[in-house]
């Protein structure tokens, strides 16, 4: 059997080539490997030097290696927060030609804990809920995406500091299966799992004195699975919401961005009796609203920007009577995008006197509308037509915008 490595991208396998692959992981000489903290596991794992980059080596068989492979592939695929497969090795022998396990490599995960190290410097509880926080919108996200993990746990499971709070990152696809869709019953279960492992590995900690005395191990397994069902009913729920009161929807999207979510499309239906509506949020990757606002108008936006002028355009389309998602018949997108820059947007902006604008683009100014009309709805408690906006904005907005631009006159000498 030759050794033979399979790697994702074409330049790895010769940079891989030079690591003892002769040689079970448990010996390799110190000079290849990387003094890396890492969590604890059944198999074998080591952190090597290839080229540039830090590599985590993990043996095991070959058909679970090939497995956990191609699961970490597809994870990347669906833009799931998760370690970046590389390789897999397999047909390894050592000098005397005996058999040697297979071996899956991923890119070291920069910047990333396993949360023993984390709890070596005493967590406070704060940190721990954040943590909690992190990992009940990875378990969301994955389970969104089609996802049974079959054992979440914290040490199956990366964290590194994202702006203030944390993200967490899936290190053990192992045991996952991907379906086209979750029940609630494979939610739940995985859902236990996670429950019963943490707080498991919490009583472990607390064992050997590394739990702050206030965290209640037990009470901390339960709190993920309630941060995971309030986030999932938040994200999932389909609501109704009377005619104009668009605001309601604009709070609601709102609220999932402050939870870390974007909304990507959504369904705006008229009922029969034509006044209500009902919509589905989704998640999506970071830079989806500017590609897709590019794409529908050409506009090039920064991504919030993008995100609030989608919302707007999405919200339009389903008032057009040709809006009709899915239906061949119906208006294409890009139709409606169309229309909406011709009739709405360009003239919005071009109500906004040129002198007034400051340093603004047409994106940025809009924007600052939706932000407005935002506000005068939520303080009206209804929707406020945008011509009435734009309006209030340069009578009552831009003049103060104005003062705190104009430079202060230099003092007299
Ligand atoms: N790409 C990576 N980046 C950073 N750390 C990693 C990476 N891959 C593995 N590790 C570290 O190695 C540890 C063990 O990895 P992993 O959970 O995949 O092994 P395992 O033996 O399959 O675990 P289990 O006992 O749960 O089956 C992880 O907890 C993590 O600390
Ligand atoms: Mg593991």
């Amino acid at each position: 059997m030759a050794l033979q490595i399979s790697a994702t991208n074409p330049e790895h396998p010769v940079l891989l080539l030079e690591l003892p692959w002769d040689v079970p992981l448990e010996e390799w000489p110190e000079e290849v490997l990387v003094p890396l903290p890492r969590g604890i596991s059944r198999h074998v794992v080591r952190y090597a030097r290839a080229g540039d980059e830090v590599i985590a080596v993990k043996e095991l068989a070959e058909r679970p290696a090939l497995n956990e492979y191609d699961m970490l592939r597809d994870l990347d695929r669906l833009a799931i927060p998760s370690v970046d497969p590389l390789a897999v090795v397999t047909g390894r022998t050592d000098a005397d030609g005996n058999p040697l396990e297979s071996v899956l490599v991923t890119r070291h995960l920069g910047g990333s804990m396993p949360y023993r190290s984390m709890f070596e410097t005493t967590m406070r509880p704060a940190t721990m809920h954040r943590l909690m926080d992190a990992l009940a919108v990875l378990l969301v996200r994955l389970h969104l995406a089609g996802f049974a993990w079959g054992d979440c746990s914290l040490s199956n499971t990366l964290f590194r500091r994202d702006a203030g709070a944390y993200a967490a990152y899936l290190v053990d696809a192992e045991t996952g299966e991907l379906h086209p869709q979750l029940s609630n019953g494979q939610r739940e279960y995985d859902l236990d799992l996670a429950r019963v492992n943490i707080s498991g590995e919490l009583l472990d900690l607390e064992a050997s004195g590394a739990l702050h005395p206030s965290v209640d191990a037990i009470a901390f397994g339960m709190e993920i699975c309630e941060r995971y069902r309030s986030l999932w009913e938040e994200l999932t729920r389909t609501s109704v919401y009377p005619a104009g009161k668009y605001h309601y929807i604009e709070r609601r999207i709102r609220r999932l961005n402050d939870l870390g979510f974007d909304v990507a499309e959504m369904q705006i239906e008229h009922a029969n009796n034509g006044d209500t509506v009902t919509f589905v949020p989704k998640v999506v990757d970071a830079g989806h609203h500017q590609r897709q606002l590019l794409r529908l108008t050409g506009l090039d936006t920064e991504e919030n920007q993008a995100r609030r002028l989608l919302n707007d355009l999405e919200s339009w389309m389903a008032t057009q009577d040709d809006y009709a998602p899915g239906d061949p018949l119906g208006a294409r997108p890009e139709v409606l995008a169309h229309r909406w820059v011709r009739d709405v947007f360009r003239p919005t902006v071009r109500a906004v006197p040129v002198e007034l604008r400051g340093s603004m683009d047409p994106a940025e100014i809009y924007h600052e509308l939706l932000e407005h009309r935002w506000y005068l709805s939520e303080r009206a408690q209804h929707d406020i037509p945008l011509d009435a906006v734009v309006e209030d904005y340069i009578e009552n907005i831009l003049p103060k915008a104005r003062e705190t631009l104009i430079p202060t006159e230099p003092v007299a000498e």
